[in-house]
């Protein structure tokens, strides 16, 4: 079997570890351990009675709750199959601009989603020590009609960029796409989100996940928000049901549960801070310090030679970063799982050294 280019290949895992996939225990994707949430359950069991139906094209309901939360029209607001599915979408209007700054190394589906419209791609490399995106985009050329792909809290390093460090560039660039994927890990004082700029800027798309904050990445569910000229655009281009009926009920649950809102805060501070300094005391490995989820770590050991002995040890599952040319073998990604977890990867990882 093929080494997969994204986490949570768990088919891939079991035939190394010469077990069933369910007892592999997964740090390579970065879903919240703590979910899915009951209220995402008890939503989709009362929706079952729905399936014989079409979901409305307009997703009124989900598009109505997203935008209160955010303070913003429901037309602001476009829900997709994961955001990955409204990733092609923008994906399509940068490769329209003659060219993309995007911060390298950049999540797999960004190369897929652009190379599918012959996007031009210019490459920003993020130095790990980088204090803003001043210094890692570098001074811009040409004329304005490109488009900037950032990814905030940027994965796979959990480095964090300032909205001040942002907004210039709105001005300097034709098209601005801001992938919060992983923004609702922080708390919200921490949050260095857009979304409260996004009227003033009918350049800026911002990008959100439900999958990996909620554990839902079965389910599929994102949005876009932008300018609803924009949406309005996307939403004639693709299918007319992206989100199914089970999907937009759990979508509306989820966001008004504080209560496991609050509860993966309040474990994922100091369990990654713990899980911080038991990587910080194995020899060899250096990681750094993240605001989201998972933790990217630099090993003298080659990551796959680590991800190999993990498996067939203990059956745990770590990212290796080779499907990041600028990372390879010198690095790995955790995800942030429980405190027991955490141990038991400490304790493998020891057992190697
Ligand atoms: C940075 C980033 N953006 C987007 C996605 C896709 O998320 P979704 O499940 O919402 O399609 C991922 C998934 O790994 C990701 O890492």
């Amino acid at each position: 079997m093929k080494r997969p280019s994204h986490g949570g290949n768990l088919a891939w895992a079991a035939s190394v570890a010469g077990c069933q996939a369910s007892l592999i225990v997964d740090f390579s994707a970065s879903i919240n351990p703590l979910g899915p949430p009951k209220s995402a359950i008890e939503a989709i069991s009362r929706s079952l009675s729905e399936l014989s139906s079409y979901p409305d094209p307009n997703y009124s309901r989900l598009r109505f709750s997203l935008a209160r939360w955010h303070q913003l029209a429901p037309e602001w607001i476009l829900p997709g199959n994961g955001s990955a599915e409204l990733l092609t979408w923008a994906a399509w209007e940068l490769s329209q601009c003659e060219t993309t700054y995007l911060i390298t190394p950049a999540f797999g589906d960004y190369w897929r989603a652009l190379s599918a419209f012959n996007g031009k791609v210019y490459k920003c490399s993020l130095n790990l020590v980088a204090k803003d995106l001043s210094e890692v985009i570098g001074k811009t050329q040409g004329t304005k009609n490109k488009g900037l792909l950032l990814n905030n809290p940027h994965n796979p390093t959990g480095k964090l960029f300032t909205r001040e460090t942002i907004l210039p560039y709105l001005e300097e660039f034709a098209l601005v796409v801001i992938d919060e994927a992983f923004m609702d890990f922080l708390v919200p004082q921490e949050q260095e989100s857009l979304i409260s700029v996004v009227r003033d800027y009918p350049n800026l798309v911002i990008l959100r996940s439900l999958t990996k904050f909620y554990s839902l990445p079965g389910l599929r569910l994102g949005y876009a928000i932008a300018h609803p000229d924009r949406l309005k655009r996307w939403q004639s281009w693709r299918d007319p049901w992206p989100v199914n009926v089970l999907a937009a009920a759990a979508g509306i649950a989820v966001i008004s549960d504080k209560d496991f809102q609050k509860a993966t805060w309040d474990w994922l501070i100091p369990t990654r801070a713990e899980l911080f300094a038991g990587l910080a005391s194995l020899p060899g490995l250096q990681p750094q310090p993240g605001a989201a989820n998972f933790l990217l770590v630099s090993t003298e050991q080659p990551s796959s030679q680590l991800q190999e002995k993990l498996l067939k040890n203990n059956r745990i599952l770590i990212r290796d970063c080779l499907s990041f040319p600028e990372l390879g073998d010198r690095y790995f990604r955790v995800a942030i799982r429980s405190q027991k977890e955490n141990y038991s990867l400490i304790e493998g990882l020891a057992a190697i050294f």
